[in-house]
């Protein structure tokens, strides 16, 4: 059974986060500031957004203490070969920001989120 106080209970559960994931990855897909990386570019258009929103759902919902488990690659080898930047990884934290502003998700929540995401940054980020 999932801890009523977890993360992904406050968060609202499977439905409130796959919500906000389809949000992210729109505005993500659709930044021109990452998309100036051209292998972001040609590697995010290559596969479907529904896939990605699948399985960065299923992610956050095992970080956040949900039942889900991930099923993907992982963050070092599906980022490995894309040459990410300081920069884009502010643009990627901006955009992320602004989704869960857009959702309301208050500021404890949020942080406890950017917490999760900055765990990943150095299998992420290889070049400055
Ligand atoms: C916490 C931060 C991030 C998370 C949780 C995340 C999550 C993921 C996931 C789950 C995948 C799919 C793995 C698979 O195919 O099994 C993926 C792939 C990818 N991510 Fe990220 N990502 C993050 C940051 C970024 C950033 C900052 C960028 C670009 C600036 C980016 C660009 C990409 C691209 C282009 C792919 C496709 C790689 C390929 O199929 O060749 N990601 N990411």
């Amino acid at each position: 059974m999932t801890d009523p106080t977890s993360l992904y209970e406050r968060l609202g559960g499977v439905f409130a986060i796959a919500t906000v994931v389809d949000d992210f990855i729109d505005r993500v897909m659709a930044d021109a500031r990452l998309n100036a990386n051209a292998k972001v570019d040609e590697a995010h258009h290559k596969v479907a957004p529904a896939g990605f929103k699948y399985l960065v759902t299923e992610q956050v919902c095992e970080a956040t203490g949900g039942p889900q488990r991930y099923t993907g690659k992982t963050m070092a080898v599906s980022h490995d070969e894309l040459g990410i930047t300081e920069g884009e990884w502010q643009a990627f934290l901006d955009d992320f920001k602004q989704t869960l502003d857009k959702f309301s998700v208050p500021e404890q929540e949020q942080s406890e989120l950017f917490a999760i995401v900055e765990s990943t940054k150095d299998d992420i980020v290889k070049s400055s």
